[in-house]
Parts: structure tokens; C-alpha cells; sequence
């Protein structure tokens, strides 16, 4: 199996306060993963810093085998992962379609079928026809769905949810939860959720817990 994410002792501390203690785990291609943990336990934490988002304190962290250079950071994440924040980090101000297009507009790569898979999404969301509105208007469901669109738009090796279904109703949930299990079978898009949902057990290969700093793998 190969793996697409690599962690040997990765410690990452606030001050005093020690979030991270010698986490060492890996995710194979292709799996999906969940990670729960109680409120300030460092999900987030942890997720940033997959996400080339903080930096860790020490320990290594292998991306697709490869360690990736600081100054690459941001150029990396915005290609190779897809990111569905815990707020949402929308721009506020811009429509939605300006939105998700960001990603796509900082690439450097070039995309086959952009507009076609962004078609999908949009229709698989349930979001096409709000493509025009300030996404400053749009409920908590949507503004999550639009989120994740962005995150999806450029078919990512990594998805990485935090918390994507926090204070959803049933429905959107189910959307959520079937477009994560869509684009992994049919683009291999590996996906690791921060999450409290129980829905994600039907589809994750691993669930791991996260306490005292330390991650375990769940049964
Ligand atoms: N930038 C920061 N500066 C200082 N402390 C921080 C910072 N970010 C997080 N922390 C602290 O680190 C700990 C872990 O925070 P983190 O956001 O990773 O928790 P979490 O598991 O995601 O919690 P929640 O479920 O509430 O989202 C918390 O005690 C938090 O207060
Ligand atoms: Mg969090």
C-alpha cells in the first residue's frame, strides 16, 4: 500500500501548553480516515498541520513521500490538498462561484474538464443555482457545501475535513457524506475527517481518537 501521508513523531506545542506528543501514524491512497476527540484535544491542530498550514515542532512529515519545502508550502496545499475548514473561510464580499473558482485561478497546473467537474459538484451539492450570491447570504448549510466544492475543484490527492458536518440537519449531512464517498471511488481522493458524526463510519476504512496528545486507532 502506498502511503500518501507519513508521520513520525510529530510534536507541536502552544507555549506550554503540548498539543501534539510524538504522533506517528499514515494513511494509505484511497482511504478514508476519521479523527474525533473531545473540544481542544488538537484535531484542528493536527489538521493544519497536514494541511501545510502550521508548521510542527519536530518530527517528520512525509507528503506522498516526499517532505515538501517550506517555501513550497502554499503552492502545494492549494494543488495537491483540498482543506474544508471548521469556519468555513469563505470570502466574504465575493459571489459563490468567485469563490470556489480561487483555487483554480492560483493553480499553475493546467486542468482537463475543469468546467465539467465543477459542474458535477455544483449539481451534486445542490448549490447551482446560487452560484451569483454574496456568499455573506447564504445559511450554514450552504456556505459548508460551498466549502466543499472549492475544496473538490481541482480533484485533490488529500481531503481534509474539519468538522464538515458541525450543526447540519439531516439532509445536508447525507450530501456530505455521499459526495466524500463519490469522489473517492471515482478519483481515488484519499479524505480524513475531523469530525463528532457518527455517518462517517459507513464509509471510513480507519477511525482514529485523539487524547492527551496522543492519536490511537480505534476499533
Ligand atoms: N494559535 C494558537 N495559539 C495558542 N493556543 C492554541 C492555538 N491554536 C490552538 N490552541 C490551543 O491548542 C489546543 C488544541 O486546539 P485545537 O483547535 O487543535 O482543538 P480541537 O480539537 O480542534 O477543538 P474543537 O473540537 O473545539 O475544534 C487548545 O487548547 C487550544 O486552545
Ligand atoms: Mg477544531
Amino acid at each position: 500500500m502506498c502511503k500518501i501521508i507519513e508521520l513520525k513523531n510529530i510534536e507541536k506545542a502552544y507555549g506550554k501548553l503540548s498539543v501534539l506528543k510524538k504522533i506517528s501514524f499514515s494513511v494509505n491512497k484511497g482511504e478514508i480516515v476519521t479523527i474525533k476527540g473531545k473540544s481542544g484535544s488538537g484535531k484542528s491542530t493536527l489538521l493544519n498541520i497536514l494541511g501545510f498550514i502550521d508548521k510542527y515542532d519536530s518530527g517528520q512529515y512525509l507528503f506522498d513521500l516526499q517532505k515538501v519545502k517550506r517555501k513550497k508550502y502554499s503552492n502545494f496545499r492549494n494543488e495537491s490538498i483540498g482543506f474544508v475548514f471548521q469556519n468555513y473561510n469563505l470570502i466574504s464580499g465575493l459571489s459563490v462561484i468567485d469563490n470556489i473558482k480561487i483555487p483554480y485561478l492560483y493553480s499553475k497546473k493546467s486542468f482537463d474538464n475543469y468546467l465539467e467537474h465543477l459542474n458535477f459538484l455544483l449539481s451534486f451539492l445542490k448549490i447551482e443555482d446560487l452560484t451569483s450570491k454574496n456568499v455573506a447570504d447564504l445559511s450554514g448549510g450552504e456556505k459548508q457545501r460551498v466549502a466543499i466544492c472549492r475544496a473538490l475543484s481541482l480533484k485533490p490527492k488529500l481531503l481534509l475535513a474539519d468538522e464538515p458536518t458541525g450543526n447540519l440537519d439531516p439532509l445536508n449531512k447525507k450530501i456530505i457524506l455521499d459526495i466524500f464517498k463519490q469522489v473517492n471511488e471515482y478519483y481515488g481522493i484519499t479524505i480524513l475527517i475531523v469530525t463528532h458524526d457518527d455517518i462517517f463510519d459507513e464509509i471510513s476504512d480507519r477511525n482514529f481518537k485523539i487524547e492527551d496528545g496522543y492519536l490511537y486507532e480505534e476499533n
